[in-house]
């Protein structure tokens, strides 16, 4: 019995971190007028976290790899959203997003997020 409880106990713990829910970039939304690396600077992003684009639908939002990060392009491993409004869950470790035209991309509209294992509890 006792046995059973501690068991108990522990897979509770394990499982009672509630994923966090984000609007990127706050306010301002997925927008150039702030740098989205700035935005995420200072949070704490678990694996399972969603991570919510709102944007004028003049941008879009591109999942790419680190190389697609760093020069600001799309290849055809990327996954790319237009919708304006998209929830998009963390995957654990690095985690990549671009906006596809380079100019914008490169004043800011770009985000690296290292995702870690959720936390045990909250
Ligand atoms: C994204 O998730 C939030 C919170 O659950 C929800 O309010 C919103 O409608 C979702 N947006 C889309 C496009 O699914
Ligand atoms: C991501 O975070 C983990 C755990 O803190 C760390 O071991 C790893 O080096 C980080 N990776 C990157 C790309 O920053």
């Amino acid at each position: 019995m006792v046995f059973f409880m501690v068991f108990w106990l522990e897979y509770d713990v394990v499982h009672s971190y509630t994923p966090q829910h984000y609007i990127v970039g706050g306010e301002e939304g997925w927008d150039p007028v702030i740098t989205m690396q700035g935005w995420a600077q200072g949070k704490d992003f678990h694996a399972g976290d969603v991570l919510e684009f709102i944007y004028d639908q003049k941008f879009d939002v591109a999942i790419v790899d680190k190389e697609g990060h760093d020069t600001c392009t799309v290849s055809d491993k990327s996954i790319q959203f237009f919708d304006g409004d998209d929830n998009i869950t963390l995957a654990f470790g690095p985690n990549y997003f671009i906006c596809s035209f380079p100019d914008i991309c490169a004043i800011g509209l770009q985000l690296a997020i290292n995702a870690t294992a959720p936390p045990p509890s909250v």
